[in-house]
């Protein structure tokens, strides 16, 4: 399929500035070149510009930007549903709200197609809170509650065709708050936390996962955090949580997730290029994609691992 880069210069998600540098870095790291190295045809559809602002209201005076993350949503949700009707949207954030868009957008193109649809998370955090649960007031902390369908999201445009919590899966887990614990524990999401990737290995929990989406016929759409990469290898994010996945394991997920046939989405979230140490991580999410598109270290004719 096209592969169709989508901008989303979107940082009102949380009170760091620079996450609106991500999608020029994706590109001076050359995203687009890299993809077409790999035979891919790619389309660069230029970044988002947000919605007219419409007036909101949260009973969490903690929230900030919600007006400007609507609109942002709204804007993403379009494009997003657009572009899955004629490839592969990759989108290029921006901070982890982008994802209230992104996966809205993905969603509605499922509901219309008619397929289930299945949310990988990889992320340090849940970010399972909702506007009324959040302490921080950042909204990049919310968007797998408002997949899921939880309340509290009345300022948002009501979620397409909630995600239920079975086909989501969190992957690389090792940051939740109290209120997510909660909600989590409530919830039939699958979380894979750094806990049980340290037991079970990386592979294992993917592959059952990703055996769930294919006996389903399922849409898959991954949602790829920089924090789900140690520090050491990503340091270019404001929410770094030290025990990260390694590059090896980062690198293996995605050639599983290439093997598998199913990704159908992708976004790209929490760059922060202000905080990157000579462009290391973003060349590193660049060279992930990579992975994830296809590239291989030595290309065996038939599939050798089990
Ligand atoms: N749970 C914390 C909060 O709500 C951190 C969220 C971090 N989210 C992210 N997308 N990096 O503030
Ligand atoms: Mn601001
Ligand atoms: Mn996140
Ligand atoms: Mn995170």
């Amino acid at each position: 399929p096209t592969c169709i880069l989508i901008g989303a210069p979107i940082d009102t998600g949380q009170k760091r500035e620079g996450c609106l540098m991500g999608p020029a870095a994706y590109r001076v790291a050359g995203l687009a070149q890299s993809l077409e190295a790999l035979g891919q045809s790619v389309i660069d559809h230029g970044d988002v510009t947000p919605a007219p602002l419409r007036e909101t209201d949260c009973a969490n005076p903690a929230v900030h930007h919600l007006a400007e993350t609507v609109a942002w949503t709204e804007a993403l949700a379009e494009a997003g549903e657009e572009a899955m009707a004629k490839g592969l949207p990759i989108f290029m954030g921006g901070d982890h709200s982008l994802s209230l868009g992104s996966v809205a957008g993905v969603a509605a193109h499922a509901a219309k197609v008619g397929r289930p649809l299945f949310v990988l998370w990889l992320d340090a955090h849940s970010d399972y809170h909702t506007p009324l649960t959040t302490q921080s007031g950042n909204l990049h902390g919310t968007p797998v509650a408002y997949i899921a369908g939880r309340n509290g999201f009345e300022a948002f445009p009501p979620f397409p065709a909630p995600v239920p919590a079975e086909r989501i899966c969190l992957y690389g887990i090792r940051s939740v708050d109290s209120a997510e614990h909660a909600g989590l524990l409530e919830s039939d999401m699958t979380v894979c936390d750094m806990r049980v990737l340290d037991e079970r290995g990386i592979v294992a929990p993917l592959r059952e996962f990703l055996d769930t989406v294919r006996a389903q016929n399922g849409l898959l759409h991954v949602s790829l955090d920089v924090d789900f990469l140690d520090p050491g290898i990503a340091p270019a994010v404001g929410t770094t949580v030290p025990g990260g996945t390694t590059f090896r394991e980062a690198h293996l997920v995605m050639e599983r997730l290439h093997e598998s046939g199913l990704v159908t989405s992708l976004d790209l979230v929490e760059l922060n290029p202000f905080l990157d140490e000579r462009g290391k991580t973003a060349r590193l999410m660049v060279e992930l994609v990579g992975s994830l598109m296809g590239r291989k270290v030595f290309d065996r004719p038939t599939r050798s691992f089990g």
